[in-house]
This record gives structure tokens, C-alpha cells and sequence, in this order.
């Protein structure tokens, strides 16, 4: 008998029976909804699905979910969770005016994360990031990609690196982990910043790579953080240790990120406010995925990544979080979701499948999550009873999540 039944689902979406590793363009609105469903699940798999009348009759375990909806758990590709402390100071110098460069230009910002950081122990930003994976849990996100890059010593670069690792151990939620070594260049090293990507190359990947501390490898390629060519050389130094790009690019400006990403067979390229017929042209012909992260446009009040016009140039679109305690303080995937629709105009089957199946793809876990799929792991959840899928972008800041499953294991 199998471990668990979901019956009388009204809509079961995110259903795919092709095995599809990502969706594009057009692609991106085909986002599968049963009516009337059925889900079975067994030793944490998904053995299952279709029309209720089709039904089995008994398992160990059923759940009526009369009215409600299911859809797999959120894929967040993007991720900064491990951190030391808040910067609410920051938030308020915003309002007052200062822009985020300015206050990273003052010392503020990442490096005053990463000072924070120096003194944090590991078993306080465990205890932390722990909380911060159940506050994203309760709100349907079952995978998520986790940065270090608060670190920027090769000891605090380990720390927090060392810290997801243990993550991955203790959590429910799977996890990637990726080295961002070139988040900021440190105060001591403004005048001599060669120096510092050397010291990336020449210590810190080598380490991280003996140790097994991450899966890929992240650079903030942008205006006034690291140049392409210094992009170049970390990205091809960690290609050695097997550690694939996922890099932050064209946030601030037309930066070449997008280029020397998709030029290293980057996974993804992330954040993408600054993005022409140009970049375009070059995502097409690549594997790489573009990533947006409308939550940080939203809280820094910048301009949006142009989504429609990326999707409508047949490009595959992800979203995720960012959440971080700087430029994206919540990791509320719901909201980016509606976010996504509101501010981005991706219809609701555009943007529920960037936060699934293509921010699956976006972390390497295509093959295990991301769609309602025979074989993947059962990671979804229920909502309260709603109108319709679409609902869920639409009623922004409802909290509609009632239940999360991970491997079948009710959370
Ligand atoms: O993804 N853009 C670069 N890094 C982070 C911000 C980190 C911070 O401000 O602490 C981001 O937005
Ligand atoms: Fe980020």
C-alpha cells in the first residue's frame, strides 16, 4: 500500500508528464493543472497522479483536499540566508535618500556583513539560518540555493561555507551551495583588488574544493564590484575544482556579466535589471538560465528585469528570492510570484513556472523537483481552499500555504 493519498484536489498543478527540464518562451505558459485530482505518494517519491476517478481506493495515510490546491514546493535558486545580522540602520539611511552604492561605498552594505561575520561563531549562524529555512518552509519553498559571500576571508569564507554544509545535514529542504568569495572586494584591498581575486583563486577555491564546501561558484560581475576580466579568471579557476557558474550580473548597469557567464557554461545568471537586444541574443544560445529577482528591485526601487520581453524573445525565465539582509530582506516566495505578475507582467503560468521547474533547473535539482512529475521527490503543498491557481498571485500577501510536504513527510 502506498504511504499517502491526496484526494478531491480541486487543482493539482505543475503536473508534467514529458520529463521537461525547463520551460521557455511560449513554453513558460504551459504550466499543467488537473481538475478534480489525485496524488500518490510513496517512500518520499511521487508514484502517482491524475482524474480522482481514477483514484486508488486505500493507502496508509489520506488527506481530503476538497477545494484546495497543490503545486510543487518552491524551487528558490537564489539565496544569501547565512548571515550575522540585520541592517534595519540601512534601510532607514534608503528612505532618507542614500542609494544602495552609496552605502556600500561608505563601508556599509556587504562589508558590513562581512564584519559582522568576522565575529559570528558557527553554531550562531547555524541556529539563525536554521530559522530562516523554516520561515521559508512554512512558505512552500522545498529547495533553495544558499550563498556564502559574507565571509571575504578565506577563514569567514569557510565559516559560512562550513555552516551550509552542515544545512544541507540537518534540514528538510535540499540544498546547493555555492562559493561567493567575489561578492565585494575588502576594505584592505580597494587599492590593490587584483590581489584580492588572486587570493580567491590561489587559497580559497582550492580549499573549498578539498573540503567539498560547494557546488558552484558565484561573482558580483557589476559596476564598480568585479570587471569582466576578473569574472573570467574566477570562473575559470573554478571550472578546475568542477564548480559551474551561477553569477550576480547586470544589476547596476550593462556590465558584460550576462557575456562571460554564458562565455563559462554558466547554470544561471542572476538579477538582469539591465538587459538589451544584445543579452538576449547571447542567453538564447546558451543552457545558461536567466534568473530575476523582482523582490530586490522592489525593496531597492530600482527598474524591474524586462521579463515580457525576455520570454517573448523565446527565452526561458526564473525567479527567486534573494533573500538577504541588504538588498532583499524576505524570502516570501508567494510574493515574488505575485510580484512577477504585477510588476513584471508575467502571467501567473509564466511565473509559477519560474518558480518551480526553472528554478529547479537554475540549482541543478531538474531532475528531482520542480513539477509534479512520476518519480520526483514529493515536495508540494496543500493551500487553504481558493478560487483558482491564479488566485495565489492575485490575493498578494495572503498567507494561502496551509501545509508543506517534503519527501512525502508532512512539515
Ligand atoms: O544579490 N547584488 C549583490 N549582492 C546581494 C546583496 C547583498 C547585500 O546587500 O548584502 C544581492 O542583491
Ligand atoms: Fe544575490
Amino acid at each position: 500500500m502506498s504511504d499517502l493519498l491526496l484526494k478531491n484536489i480541486a487543482f493539482l498543478g505543475g503536473v508534467d508528464t514529458e520529463g521537461k527540464s525547463i520551460r521557455k518562451g511560449a513554453e513558460m505558459k504551459d504550466f499543467t493543472v488537473i481538475e478534480n485530482a489525485f496524488l500518490l505518494v510513496s517512500k518520499g517519491k511521487i508514484i502517482d497522479f491524475g482524474k480522482m476517478e481514477n483514484a486508488p481506493e486505500r493507502a496508509t495515510r489520506v488527506v481530503d483536499a476538497s477545494g484546495k490546491t497543490v503545486l510543487p514546493g518552491w524551487c528558490d535558486s537564489h539565496t544569501h540566508i547565512v548571515f550575522a545580522g540585520s541592517r534595519e540602520k540601512e534601510f532607514v539611511d534608503k528612505i532618507k535618500g542614500l542609494s544602495y552604492e552609496e552605502i556600500a561605498k561608505r563601508g556599509g552594505g556587504i562589508l558590513n556583513s562581512a564584519k559582522l561575520m568576522e565575529t559570528a561563531s558557527e553554531e550562531s549562524l547555524l541556529e539563525s539560518a536554521f530559522l530562516r529555512l523554516g520561515e521559508i518552509k512554512d512558505m512552500g519553498t522545498t529547495s533553495v540555493e544558499i550563498k556564502s559571500g559574507y565571509g571575504l576571508s578565506l577563514e569567514s569564507e569557510l565559516k559560512m561555507l562550513r555552516v551550509i554544509k552542515k544545512l544541507k545535514s540537518i534540514s528538510p529542504v535540499q540544498i546547493k551551495s555555492t562559493f561567493l568569495g567575489a561578492h565585494a572586494f575588502p576594505m584592505e584591498f580597494r587599492e590593490k583588488k587584483d590581489a584580492y581575486v588572486d587570493l580567491i583563486i590561489d587559497k580559497m577555491l582550492p580549499q573549498i574544493a578539498d573540503e567539498g564546501l560547494a557546488d558552484y561558484c558565484d561573482v558580483f560581475c557589476d559596476r564598480g564590484f568585479f570587471s569582466v576580466e576578473q569574472t573570467d579568471r574566477i570562473l575559470q579557476a573554478a571550472a578546475k575544482y568542477n564548480m559551474p557558474p551561477k553569477i550576480h550580473a547586470n544589476e547596476l548597469d550593462f556590465s558584460g556579466g550576462i557575456q562571460v557567464g554564458v562565455k563559462n557554461n554558466a547554470l544561471s545568471v542572476d538579477h538582469l535589471e539591465c538587459v538589451g537586444e544584445e543579452e538576449i541574443a547571447v542567453l538564447k544560445n546558451s543552457k545558461t538560465m536567466a534568473t530575476l529577482l523582482p523582490s530586490t528591485a522592489f525593496y531597492l526601487g530600482m527598474e524591474y528585469a524586462p521579463a515580457r520581453k525576455m520570454i517573448d524573445s523565446g527565452l526561458p525565465v526564473a525567479i527567486a528570492s534573494d533573500y538577504n539582509p541588504g538588498s532583499s530582506p524576505s524570502g516570501n516566495m508567494p510574493f515574488v510570484v505575485s510580484l512577477s505578475c504585477i510588476k513584471m507582467k508575467m502571467l501567473p503560468e509564466e511565473a509559477l513556472n519560474a518558480a518551480t521547474i526553472n528554478g529547479a533547473y537554475a540549482m541543478g535539482f531538474e531532475k528531482n523537483a520542480g513539477s509534479i512529475t512520476k518519480g520526483k521527490r514529493a515536495d508540494f503543498f496543500i493551500t487553504k481552499k481558493i478560487p483558482s491557481v491564479d488566485f495565489i498571485p492575485y490575493a498578494f500577501g495572503s498567507s494561502l500555504i496551509e501545509s508543506v510536504f517534503i519527501e512525502g513527510q508532512l512539515q
